[in-house]
């Protein structure tokens, strides 16, 4: 049985002059998750399920636990000494360390609760993360330091709180799901080296989009509907749980492929997704486990950010399919 602090500690051992302090940012996220765990497995008991009444910097709805979740995750990382600032889907600016704490090395952005409209239809939801370093020599932190490419993440990870709370993790060497052992109160190695099958007969997509989106798009998904029928040789199945952690935990489970593509009603803001909070830490998840992760113009982790809650499409999950739907959008070019 190898728990997470275990699993962290003997991958500090492999690099003699690591000080130690990435095995513990890692733990105070693994601590904020198991908090927030609690939260969302209590439900309606602690009576703060329903809407906040109030919009996020997305203006989207916020359900209580989206408020609570978050100040969970902040409270849990600002005293630690190991971040120097913040960036929450649900800040619109990003969060400093509180004056008076010793401030880290390191960056990290994070959506507290993703798809968390599934809350009270008592549905899988998430946390979703994604460490920077914080560049040298910066003592205050600002947005700009934040805009690096998803190819500088030093680890992203999301756990998810379905009927197993599970913590999927990578530090770019391959990816790893511990689940947590609520009697002892430790995350364990449950599967080791995710891998993502190359290839798939499942897709994930909102098909009421279907006449938003553009021609690649539609090309790709009414050939999976035709199946045999039409040019693939295989016939597809659909999944839509309008909650990202978990299609993705789907993915990274039994391969697929997860859309979440451009469309007209989307243009002006970029996208639906978010890159530095679900898009990129996403990707680096994917693409360690040997999938690939596209905009389906180009690879996500190669964008470079322009804001930090800027939006973008995704298009992740087993390679060959990724790449196939990338190659219809060249064609279409
Ligand atoms: O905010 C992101 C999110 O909740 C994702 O988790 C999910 O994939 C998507 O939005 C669902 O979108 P829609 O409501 O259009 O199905």
């Amino acid at each position: 049985m190898t728990s997470l602090t275990q699993f962290l500690i003997e991958e500090q051992r492999r690099f003699p002059q690591a000080s130690g302090d990435f095995t513990l940012l890692l733990n105070d996220v693994a601590v904020a998750c198991k908090a927030i765990s609690r939260a969302v497995r209590r439900g309606g008991l602690s009576g703060v399920l329903g809407s906040q009444g109030t919009e996020n910097v997305q203006g989207e709805v916020q359900v209580q636990l989206d408020v609570i979740t978050n100040e969970i995750f902040v409270n849990a990382l600002n005293w630690t000494g190991r971040y120097a600032a913040m960036v929450s889907e649900e800040n619109d600016e990003l969060i400093h360390i509180t004056d008076g704490n010793p401030k880290g090395e390191y960056l990290i952005c994070f959506d507290p609760l993703d798809g968390s409209s599934n809350i009270n239809v008592n549905l899988s939801v998430g946390t979703i993360f994604s460490i920077l370093h914080c560049p040298q020599g910066v003592e205050h932190p600002t947005e700009q330091d934040f805009l690096q490419p998803g190819t500088s993440q030093v680890a992203a990870g999301f756990c998810i709180y379905g009927p197993a709370t599970v913590l999927m993790l990578t530090t770019g060497n391959g990816v790893n799901a511990f689940t947590l052992d609520e009697e002892i109160g430790e995350f364990i190695l449950t599967r080791p080296n995710v891998r993502i099958p190359e290839d798939t007969a499942e897709f994930a997509v909102n098909m009421s989009n279907r006449r938003f989106w553009e021609p690649p798009m539609r090309r790709y998904v009414d050939e999976c509907v035709q199946g045999k029928a039409g040019g693939r040789e295989k016939d597809f199945n659909m999944r839509w749980l309008a909650s990202m952690v978990a299609e993705v935990y789907r993915v990274l489970t039994r391969g697929g492929l997860f859309a979440y593509p451009m469309d007209e009603k989307i243009r002006d803001k970029g996208g639906r997704l978010r890159l530095m909070y679900e898009a990129n830490p996403m990707a680096f998840i994917v693409e360690q486990a040997g999938g690939a992760a596209s905009t389906g113009y180009e690879r996500i982790m190669e964008i470079q950010p322009g804001s930090i809650h800027q939006r973008v499409p995704v298009i992740l999950g087993s390679k060959n399919e990724v790449e196939r739907l990338a190659a219809y959008h060249r064609d279409a070019n």
